[in-house]
């Protein structure tokens, strides 16, 4: 079957109000009709998600903005320029057009357009936009491959599109342009000081209230995760191997190189930088579920470009 094929199969699941995985560049979405109620509902159950957490509504282009947002602020409209297709999610006060359901009964929509061929071919033949939050169970890891996808959801989803391995392998940044400041909600691969640059002044981090990715326990395998200093590393592998701990350790190889403990600790994931790292998280985390590791020791890149992301998702996986 040709892509374009398999593409028309998705947009006929998607007009039966069915459920259809897809590939983005940051993670693969769990996709349903944004103007379907009932896939959409369908959608929170399949996911296990509460009601009054949103979901991200992805757009096949960028002047869809004002469609589906209303009264859009220069702001939202700058970075869309710069940033879409990409891996930014902006957040405004939501169109009349939008399902309250895909906004969790809340007057804002977060909007994005994301950067992958298969995803931009599916919305464009769709001709509607589709709403999807990462196509992982609630609270676990998100999937950054189509196999991963069908691992975690199985039969609850009626196709599943494979666009390989995502470019990114982290979330998309989440800005809020909603209010009378811009904020940013969830770090990405858009950085906030590009954020800033575009807008050319100073920009918050941090919402009034949390959005639900934004959660302590979020992006968890079911191995405890714990984040570790790469000098104190050999040490702390050593104390949890002689607690009989089976465990598996991540980390810039520079950090990793330097001393990984005892030789029945795991190397899950030994990225060369910031962008490797998040390209190789999600999958070193489930690696670890797979291979029925007790404990993950990771070791944060720098807090800079996106490794702030990277560093991120790790606190969360490691405050379960
Ligand atoms: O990279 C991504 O953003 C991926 C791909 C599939 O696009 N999607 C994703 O969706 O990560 P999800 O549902 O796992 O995370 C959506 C995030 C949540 O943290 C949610 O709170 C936030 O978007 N969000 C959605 N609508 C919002 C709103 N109106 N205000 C604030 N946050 C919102
Ligand atoms: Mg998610």
């Amino acid at each position: 079957m040709t892509v374009t094929a398999e593409v028309e199969r998705a947009v006929m699941v998607l007009r039966r109000g069915g459920l259809v995985a897809f590939p983005t560049e940051t993670v693969y979405g769990l996709g349903a009709d944004a103007t379907d109620d009932e896939a959409l509902t369908r959608v929170f159950a399949v996911k296990g998600r509460p009601a009054d957490h949103p979901l991200i509504v992805h757009l096949a282009k960028a002047s869809e903005l004002t469609r589906w947002g209303s009264d859009v602020p220069d702001s939202a409209q700058a970075l869309a320029a710069a940033f879409w297709p990409g891996p930014l999610t902006l957040v405004v006060s939501a169109g009349p057009a939008v399902s309250r359901v895909a906004t969790g009964g809340h007057e804002t929509v977060a909007l994005r357009v994301p950067a992958h061929p298969l995803a931009l071919e599916l919305l464009e033949a769709h001709g509607v936009p589709i709403a999807a939050p990462s196509a992982n169970r609630f609270g676990r890891v998100s999937p950054t491959s189509a196999a991963a996808v069908v691992r975690d959801l199985g039969g609850d989803v009626d196709l599943v599109l494979d666009g390989g391995s995502c470019a990114v392998g982290v979330e998309s940044t989440i800005v809020d342009c909603s209010g009378p400041d811009v904020r940013v909600l969830r770090p990405g691969a858009v950085t906030t000081a590009m954020v800033a640059e575009v807008l050319g002044g100073e920009v918050g981090t941090g919402g009034a209230t949390p959005a639900p990715g934004t959660l302590a326990t979020h992006y968890a395998p079911v191995a405890r995760v714990e984040t570790v200093d790469a000098a104190a590393m050999a040490e702390r592998a050593t104390r949890a191997v002689a607690d009989r701990c089976r465990v598996g350790v991540l980390g810039l190889a520079a950090d990793l190189d330097r001393s990984l403990g005892p030789d029945e600790v795991v190397t899950l994931g030994a990225p060369r930088d910031g962008v490797e790292y998040a390209r190789v998280l999600y999958a070193a985390l489930r690696e670890a579920d797979a291979l029925g590791i007790d404990l993950v020791l990771a070791v944060p890149p720098p807090a800079d470009g996106i490794g702030v992301a990277v560093a991120d998702r790790l606190r969360r996986a490691a405050a379960r």
